[in-house]
């Protein structure tokens, strides 16, 4: 955990992450991504882009609108299954999750505290009590006596058009519920439906034909109970979803294909491509749509946990958004024979392979990754005994190089600002950098990740040289401006275009 919390420290400290509305004490859970944040997000979702969809004939994209119709979630069973069992302490009134909770034995001896009311903060006697038939007690004060636990929406709900139904209530009764779900909407609780209410509009107009996916990267709401670990897990977060339809029959082969495609993906980028796995799901499990699923764990501060989901979806959505439309989300071969009559011309419901990925949550698993610590050989009065440096691949980082003039002499400056506009012209990334000494200023690039420090020195003006260090090394290597450059583009290549 203290790798955690060094890496939130640098998010805040360097520009990557803040805490939404920080002013005021700060919104739980909602973040907001820093000038470095939002460019080392930027990265991966160009990378997963390029992967997934560019470099590919089979896959398209998709932008779809945050709010969709509300019988979108009621079709695709979000209405009544996303939902966690909610459960209340009677003694200390701390809410959680009872899924989430370690078992115990029933009727275990267990000692707890009981809350003291007069004081909030407190607790007051310890009590001996037993472990009730669910086998689980308050994750806060170890109490047995809990509420039974209830079901709670993770949708967040809002409300279309003028009329507000909270505001016209005057009795909350069932009145203020009919009202309510005339009116409702919910912010997309994941990406992946509007591929699924789309694939008629996109296989007939892109003239897709199966097998062929449609990919989409955007913003998702949840309205979790328990929000943990950062930006592990908010309320609001990004995804990278890509539903490939199949022919049913074939789903086996390209659920095993994008369980390798996408553990190649992240250990291709990642420093340390052992934390990075495949888990297959047992049956206890699986979601109520997915018949199959793996998960591509990391091996977090706290152990492996979830960064992404592949799963077979089988049919299930195509068929229960065709049930409550009436649209016909199917797809013809005429090539194929039908295998219920021997006749040519197969018209079937397409099986899906879904590898669902959160964009913050990789974010969160490449910083973690990149975080090297290494005691400082050179470390003096000015030099800090250890050296922090974020090892993330060039591909990935917020900057592809600084420029650094060594002083500010002005020739050293006009010098540096040519070559930081021909570079920026050709679509690097670059920071020019003048400010403190350098040391300083190897320190912070070093700390966000940037890969190549280029120095302008004195002997640049007659040479044409500069003097590239390399972030993880250090070491120093004198080359021609052209050479510069030509090594900073080769280093970051997409690994997998290598
Ligand atoms: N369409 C399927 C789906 O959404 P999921 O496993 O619920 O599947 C996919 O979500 C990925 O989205 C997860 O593996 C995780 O990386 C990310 N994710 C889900 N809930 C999240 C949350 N509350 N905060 C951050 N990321 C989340």
């Amino acid at each position: 955990m203290d790798l955690m919390a060094k890496v939130i420290s640098l998010c805040k400290r360097r520009g990557f992450v803040f805490q939404s509305s920080e002013i005021y004490g700060g919104l739980r859970s909602f973040y907001d991504y820093g000038p470095l944040g939002l460019e080392l997000k930027k990265n991966i979702a160009q990378l997963w882009w390029e992967y997934m969809v560019d470099h590919r004939d089979d896959v398209v994209g998709l932008d779809s609108s945050i709010i969709m119709h509300p019988k979108v979630w009621q079709a695709s069973g979000h209405i009544s299954n996303f939902t966690d069992p909610l459960v209340d302490c009677k003694n200390c009134q701390h809410r959680f999750r009872a899924d989430k909770q370690p078992k115990l034995e029933p009727s275990t001896d267990i000692v707890w505290m009981v809350k003291d009311r007069a004081s909030s903060a407190t607790y007051g006697k310890k009590v001996q009590g037993e472990v009730a038939e669910c086998g689980y007690v308050c994750p806060e004060c170890g109490c047995p006596n809990l509420s039974e636990p209830r079901p709670f929406s993770g949708l967040f709900r809002t409300f279309i058009g003028p009329i507000d139904p909270l505001a016209q209530q005057e009795n909350m009764g069932m009145e203020l519920q009919e009202a309510l779900a005339k009116h409702s909407a919910f912010l997309r609780p994941e990406t992946a439906q509007a591929m699924f209410v789309q694939f008629l509009n996109i296989q007939k107009s892109m003239a897709m034909k199966v097998p062929f996916g449609i990919a989409q990267i955007g913003k998702s709401f949840r309205n979790e109970i328990v929000v943990e670990h950062f930006i592990f897990r908010s309320c609001e977060f990004e995804q990278m979803e890509m539903e490939f339809f199949c022919e049913p029959g074939s789903e086996e082969e390209w659920m095993d294909y994008w369980c390798q495609q996408r553990i190649v993906w992240y250990r291709a980028l990642a420093s340390q491509p052992g934390d990075f796995r495949l888990r297959a799901h047992h049956a206890g499990e699986l979601a109520h749509y997915s018949d199959c699923c793996y998960d591509i764990e990391y091996n977090y501060p706290w152990g492996w946990d979830e960064l992404e989901g592949i799963a077979s979806r089988g049919d299930y959505d195509l068929r229960c958004h065709g049930e409550a439309s009436g649209a016909k989300l199917q797809y013809f071969d005429p090539q194929k024979l039908d295998p219920q009559t021997g006749c040519s011309g197969w018209r079937y419901v397409p099986k899906v392979i879904e590898p669902a990925a959160g964009l913050t949550r990789a974010l969160l698993c490449f910083l973690l990754d990149a975080y090297t610590e290494e005691y400082a050989d050179d470390s003096d009065d000015k030099v800090p005994p250890v050296r922090t440096f974020l090892n993330l691949h060039p591909a990935l980082a917020p900057y592809k190089a600084a420029v650094l003039p060594l002083t500010k002499d002005q020739s050293l400056l006009d010098m540096a600002t040519t070559i930081t506009k021909q570079w920026r012209r050709e679509g690097m990334k670059i920071s020019l950098d003048v400010t403190r000494s350098i040391g300083k200023r190897y320190a912070r690039h070093d700390e966000i990740g940037t890969p190549f420090a280029v120095t302008i020195d004195h002997d640049s003006m007659t040479d044409h040289c500069v003097t590239v260090r390399e972030r993880n090394t250090k070491q120093q290597t004198r080359l021609s401006v052209d050479k510069a450059r030509a090594m900073i583009w080769e280093a970051y290549r997409s690994p997998w275009l290598n």
